[in-house]
């Protein structure tokens, strides 16, 4: 019997992916989320792809007594904590907000692993923690911390702070923290994919929402950028590719360094309008799209060197930008969108 996983954020979206890959690969899986960004039915998905449902906890994290009841019964072996509020324009009208439900519940989430004697920790950090380093292909080695764009960026950077100080205090504790760059796509089965609520901020719910009529055009954030063709060029990785990358990762934190961290990313850039061209194609329908002024805060350039996780990990991004596009239509067309 392999070890039992708690998913704190589990019924999000790269969350309830790596719930499928974990249960795929034999592991058992419990979710505890607070529901404020995902719906329950994601559970009844989960056991519609893998054959299993997992036991789901409603509890927030910032609730300490019902987190100690779930994981006082549970047995877990390790925690994948992804719960946490991540809309990037909001963490700056509201940054208390976010560093109580961010900080303020990995706090409690540690405090907890430690009295039921948890030990192991994969942690959903983000590209946003490297700030803007002056160079577009970011290693693990390049500095973190330093002119974060938003409260959120700091939530995620002082969480990392947070995880290697408890490392250090205890010899047991193991964490791997894996900096995402910027995951799109959706499962297969096109039960499963990125279904925010409210006013989505990234540019693939966005595009989504303009399919679906919800949102008349796309608004391409500045093309006088100094890139190929003018627009903001990200690494986008598929979100199963992502998942499995959580399943590599933490099938390698026992034994080892106390704290590890990796970018998970493909290594490879793509602009916004390529994006959008990719997306068309894909779609067989002109996207209606308009260029306006940059998005403050924005970076022109950046993507991940991936080769450490590719190396250590044993991991590597299998999904191309076609397939993300093709898996993100499917899962719109099972969602009942005409597309
Ligand atoms: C953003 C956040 C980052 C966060 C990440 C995931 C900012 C400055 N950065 O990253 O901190 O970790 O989301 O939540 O907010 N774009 C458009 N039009 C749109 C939306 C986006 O042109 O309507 C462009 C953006 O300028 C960017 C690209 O699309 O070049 C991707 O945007 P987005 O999905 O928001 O991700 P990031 O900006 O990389």
């Amino acid at each position: 019997m392999k070890e039992k996983i708690l998913i704190t954020g589990g019924t999000g979206y790269i969350g309830s992916h790596t719930a499928v890959e974990l249960i795929d690969a034999g592991y058992e899986v419990e979710i505890l989320d607070n529901l404020y960004n995902s719906k329950a039915g994601v559970l009844e998905r989960i056991e519609e792809i893998t054959g299993v449902k997992p036991n789901f906890h409603e509890v927030d994290l910032r609730d300490a007594e019902a987190l100690a009841k779930v994981m006082a019964e549970g047995g877990f072996g390790t925690v994948m904590h992804f719960a946490g509020l991540k809309a990037v324009g909001e963490s700056v009208e509201e940054p208390l907000r976010y560093y109580e439900n961010n900080v303020g519940g990995t706090i409690n989430l540690l405090e907890c692993m430690q009295e039921y004697g948890v030990h192991k920790m994969v942690f959903s950090s983000s590209a946003t923690v490297y700030g803007d380093p002056g160079e577009v292909r970011y290693t693990e080695e390049m500095p973190a911390g330093r002119e974060l764009s938003s409260p959120y960026g700091r939530t995620k950077y002082f969480i990392e702070e947070m995880l290697k100080d408890a490392a250090r205090s205890d010899a047991d504790f193991r964490v791997t923290i894996l900096r995402y760059f910027n995951p799109i796509g959706a499962h297969k089965s096109g039960l499963l994919g990125e279904d925010p609520n409210g006013r989505p901020n990234n540019l693939m719910p966005i595009i989504m929402k303009v399919v679906a009529g919800e949102i008349p055009e796309l608004s391409i954030y500045g093309n006088d950028y100094e890139t190929n063709d003018g627009t903001a060029v990200r690494d986008y990785i598929h979100v199963v590719d992502l998942a499995r990358g959580h399943v590599a990762a933490m099938q390698k934190l026992d034994g080892g360094e106390r704290v590890q961290i990796y970018n998970l990313g493909s290594g490879k850039g793509t602009s916004v309008l390529e994006m959008v061209k990719a997306f068309s194609e894909a779609a067989g329908v002109a996207l209606p799209h308009k260029v306006v002024a940059r998005r403050p805060g924005d970076l022109a350039e950046f993507y991940a060197d991936p080769s450490k996780a590719n190396a250590e990990l044993g991991w590597h991004t299998e999904h191309t930008i076609e397939e993300m596009m093709q898996d993100t239509i499917n899962y719109l067309r099972k969602s009942g969108v005409e597309v």
